[in-house]
């Protein structure tokens, strides 16, 4: 059976930087809040005339380049998102015609910030069962136009920015070792955007009552991502036959420092062996994992064979992770 490795990736984040203290003019806030609580410093905010493909063509033009591959070469990209361009076509098709990846089917996957491990879990199984030899997985956001830039509880944490990684089918031992994911729906209402779909379509009254923003229960979205992102990374190591310690990096979804840090206290893996770039970036959802994944590489903290645990949790609520050796 072939493996799905990583033989591309690429990232990009748009120019605009907004920091902590640019945000105590725009609410009731401190840097001071903001680090403590977060490890936030600031974000990166797309610039008027960018959508998110546009963020991810940019991303997805360096991960086929560094794979070697044309564009025609891609059987599948999946798009994960939770801000797509529209809301059909999917991000995927817009994404595939700006590349020019005309034998690619394309679709989307809305799992909130675990859309990437959402992603590669299936483009894993499209390449073991032998239905693709090139698969483009894609996480890219721009939260900025989905916050309530006067709800001091949300609008400190998201940002924008683009990642996407190019996996082909190889014959070895690199590749995805073990892609889980998990969801529970009756946890929808702490953490979602209720307006624009059938429920409340656009309407006076919609926008009146502010329905096309993120809503989050931060506190209570806190308890579970702790608890559910360590319970994920425990037992895909376990199930793996690996511990802690043989993990070279850790990759966790970009949410909050004290949730990262939990899962490092559980798991054993150091702080030295986590890639963290919070600081930067903020919580940029489906792209945070991997962005997180394309600097790492870049900056020589991601080597081949190095085994690599991924992990998420988001809206939905949706968690997973994903083992990999390099
Ligand atoms: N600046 C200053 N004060 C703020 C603030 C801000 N930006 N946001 C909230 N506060 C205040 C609250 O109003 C509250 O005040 P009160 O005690 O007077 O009522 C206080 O800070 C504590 O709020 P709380 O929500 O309990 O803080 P917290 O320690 O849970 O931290 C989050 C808030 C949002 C940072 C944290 O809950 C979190 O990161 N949650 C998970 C978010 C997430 O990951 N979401 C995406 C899914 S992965």
């Amino acid at each position: 059976m072939k493996k799905a490795v990583v033989t591309g990736i690429g990232g990009y984040v748009p120019k605009g930087i907004l920091t902590n203290k640019d945000l105590e003019t725009i609410v009731d806030t401190s840097d001071e809040w903001i680090t403590t609580r977060t490890g936030i410093k600031e974000r990166r905010i797309a610039a008027k005339n960018q959508v998110t493909t546009d963020l991810a063509l940019e991303a997805s033009k360096i991960a086929i380049k560094k794979a070697g591959i044309r564009p025609r070469q891609i059987d599948y990209i999946i798009f994960a998102t939770a801000t797509p361009d529209m809301l059909f076509p999917s991000a995927g098709c817009l994404l595939q015609h700006k590349l020019g990846a005309k034998n690619a089917a394309a679709f989307d996957i809305a799992a909130g910030c675990s859309g990437f491990i959402y992603a590669l879990s299936i483009a894993e199984k499209y390449i073991e069962c032998g239905s693709a030899e090139h698969i483009l997985v894609v996480g890219a956001e721009i939260l900025s136009r989905i916050v309530d830039w006067s709800d001091r509880t949300t609008c400190v944490l998201f940002g924008d920015g683009a990642g996407a990684v190019l996996l082909s089918a190889k014959n070895g031992d690199r590749g995805i070792i073990s892609t889980v994911i998990r969801s529970d729906g009756s946890y929808g209402d702490l953490l979602k955007l209720p307006g624009g779909g059938s429920l409340f379509p656009p309407s006076y009254e919609s926008i009146d009552n502010k329905l096309h923003y993120i809503k989050m229960s931060g506190n209570e979205v806190f308890k579970k991502a702790v608890k559910s992102m360590e319970d994920i990374a425990v037992e895909l190591l376990e199930t793996n036959g690996y511990e802690g310690k043989d993990v070279d990096l850790l990759v966790p979804h970009q949410a909050n420092m004290r949730i990262i840090q939990a899962v490092q206290k559980r798991t054993n893996i150091p702080e030295n062996r986590t890639y963290v770039n919070i600081h930067k970036y903020g919580n940029t959802s489906a792209a945070s994992i991997p962005i997180a994944l394309f600097e790492a590489e870049e900056r020589g903290f991601l080597k081949e064979r190095d085994l690599v645990l991924c992990i998420a949790f988001g809206a939905g609520f949706t968690w997973g992770g994903s083992l990999i050796r390099w």
